[in-house]
């Protein structure tokens, strides 16, 4: 067991915020993750005076995480690898994959094998233990889609528990772990149940002008490439300038709300949602309020795609929040809808 103390994580968030833990280690088995929480236990006393505090932070790629101050605790790197088909039907192909395994690897390994289902979800940075968190989505996909089950160990009770798809309450960028059972479980695999036969989704109109674009008929392959080449034209890449992807949700309102502003702003974008509600791009919402590639010292919002707040370099993880806040305030200004951050706040 190897614990590190006072360590920068600057290279572990892909915002690139230089904030420091208190004590960092990485875990490879459930073995060692269950030392390592011994170890929080007796070290930390904070955690001596009551049952259960969230003073450990899991952490996969930190590609949804804006830290806003040192961590006074301790952070696991989840670092559970492996790749392994279970089960297999006449349709489908149950595929485990350990929670520290790079999500865009294990969207290859897939369809390398002829495994169908998240090929719309490819580039989708992080790891695999973190896909159900949020429900990752993209494309007109979601991990729920193609989810079978979990198995999570419970940091209290030190047990490890298994979650069906109705277990985890999925819904859009929302499941029972980023709220209800907010860090409590560390998942520690995750099973898929991906498609022998495909059923192509080139629903979201960009992928079928990407792929006319690209002269190339529907294939697993092809579609990965196009959802690839759709995301590199206006995602800034991580590893160049900070950002965790969407900074908001995109926000659900009522069909009279929405015609209202529809009276106002023509042109504004939303999508109807089966539920009878409106789907708004809160990136149009963002881009009308102004906010579109502006920058303050380091902190800014991307000049391709509003929704995703950068650091150009030494931003705080408070200047991302503070621009989050007048950006949230404007939208709500002037157009009376909320937003909400999706992005993890540490
Ligand atoms: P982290 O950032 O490390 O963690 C996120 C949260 O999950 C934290 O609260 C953490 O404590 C918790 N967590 C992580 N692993 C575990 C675990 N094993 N057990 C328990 N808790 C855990 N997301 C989308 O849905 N769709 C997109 O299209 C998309 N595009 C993106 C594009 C870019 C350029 C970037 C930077 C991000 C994008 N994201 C997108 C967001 C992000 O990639 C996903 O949310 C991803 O699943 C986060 O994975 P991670 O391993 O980096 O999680
Ligand atoms: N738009 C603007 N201005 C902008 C950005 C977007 O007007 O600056 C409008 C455009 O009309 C565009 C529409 O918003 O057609 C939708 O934009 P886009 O297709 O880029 O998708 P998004 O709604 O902004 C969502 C997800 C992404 C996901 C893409 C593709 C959320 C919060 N974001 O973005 O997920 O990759 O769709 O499916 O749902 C993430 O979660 O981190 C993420 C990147």
């Amino acid at each position: 067991m190897n614990v590190q103390e006072n360590i920068s994580l600057k290279s572990f968030n892909t915002f690139g915020i230089d904030v420091s833990a208190k004590y960092f280690a990485r875990f490879t088995t459930v073995d060692e993750l269950h030392e390592l929480l011994e170890f929080n236990q007796t070290s930390n006393p904070k955690l001596q005076t009551s049952n259960f505090k969230p003073q450990t932070l899991i952490l996969g790629g930190g590609s949804n995480i804006l830290f806003t101050k040192d961590f006074d605790g301790l952070v696991l790197k989840n670092e559970l690898l492996g790749i392994k088909e279970i089960k297999e039907d006449e349709h489908h192909v149950y595929v485990q994959a350990g929670a520290g395994v790079n999500w865009h690897h294990f969207v290859l390994h897939c369809i390398h094998n002829g495994w169908a289902g998240v090929e719309n979800l490819s580039l989708i940075p992080g790891n695999v233990g973190a896909s159900p968190m949020q429900n990752i989505g993209a494309y007109g996909v979601e991990i729920k889609d193609v989810f079978y089950s979990l198995e999570a160990f419970h940091i209290p009770d030190k047990k490890t528990i298994h979650f069906s798809v109705n277990d985890c309450e999925f819904g859009y960028r929302e499941s029972v772990f980023k709220r209800k059972y907010k860090n409590e479980f560390v998942i520690t695999n995750v099973t898929y149940r991906l498609n022998r036969i495909p059923s192509f989704n080139t629903s979201y109109g960009a992928i079928e002008q990407e792929l006319e674009k690209m002269g190339v008929g529907k294939s697993i392959q092809a579609i990965s490439q196009a959802v690839i080449n759709i995301r590199s034209s206006k995602l800034p890449d991580p590893a160049v300038t900070g950002n965790a992807g969407s900074f908001f949700k995109n926000p659900e309102i009522g069909s009279h709300q929405f015609h209202e502003l529809t009276r106002m702003f023509p042109s504004i974008v939303g999508y109807n949602l089966p539920n009878g509600n409106v789907k708004l791009a809160a990136g149009w919402l963002i881009e009308q309020c102004g906010w579109k590639g502006y920058r303050k010292d380091d902190a800014g919002c991307h000049e391709k795609q509003a929704l995703v707040l950068v650091n150009y370099g030494n931003a705080k993880g408070n200047e991302i929040y503070n621009l989050s806040e007048e950006i949230l305030q404007s939208v709500k200004k002037k157009f009376g809808v909320g937003l909400e951050r999706e992005v993890n706040i540490v």
